[in-house]
């Protein structure tokens, strides 16, 4: 197994990994042209989980907007859970950032992801925030 930042020509791989994740919600931001600006506009950020034959094992998006960072996407595919996969990509991820000085980072994890609640919750260094609330919006 190694990591290696995601290219564009792993779209559909990931997308055929992130439809067989629960937990994971596809969006129209992960479609082939909003999928390589994003790698485009986060060099060398997001990171890909891949076994000895080459096959995609695992993800996490990683992106920042010059002040805080942002992870979206950990998956580490079944077959592979409960070896540390997920904290080694987590882990890749964050000293990557740290490179271009960003030290805090968030993510955002459904409640209907109880996999990603443990994980999240046993993270060192992560704490839940109870302090605020998430609005979003899709435009003016
Ligand atoms: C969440 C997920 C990425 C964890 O991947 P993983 O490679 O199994 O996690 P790791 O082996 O690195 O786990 C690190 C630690 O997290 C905790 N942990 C991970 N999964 C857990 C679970 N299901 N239950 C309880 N604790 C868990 C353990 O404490 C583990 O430490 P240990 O090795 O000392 O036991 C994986 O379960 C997954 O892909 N889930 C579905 C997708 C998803 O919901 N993604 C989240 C998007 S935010």
């Amino acid at each position: 197994m190694r990591i290696r930042p995601i290219q564009p020509t792993d779209h559909q791989a990931l997308v055929a990994l992130w439809r067989r994740t629960p937990g994971i919600r596809l969006r129209e931001e992960d479609e082939l042209e909003p999928f390589c600006a994003y790698l485009q506009r986060n060099p060398q950020l997001s990171l890909l989980l891949e076994d000895d034959a080459g096959r995609v094992a695992g993800s996490l998006l990683v992106g920042h907007d010059g002040r805080r960072g942002y992870l979206q996407h950990l998956v580490v595919d079944s077959p592979h859970r409960g070896q540390g996969w997920a904290r080694a990509l987590l882990q890749e991820a964050l000293r990557r950032l740290a490179s271009l000085g960003i030290r805090k980072s968030h993510v955002f994890v459904l409640e209907d992801a109880p996999e990603a609640l443990a994980f999240w919750q046993m993270q060192r260094g992560w704490s839940e925030r109870d302090d605020i609330r998430v609005y979003s919006t899709t435009g003016a």
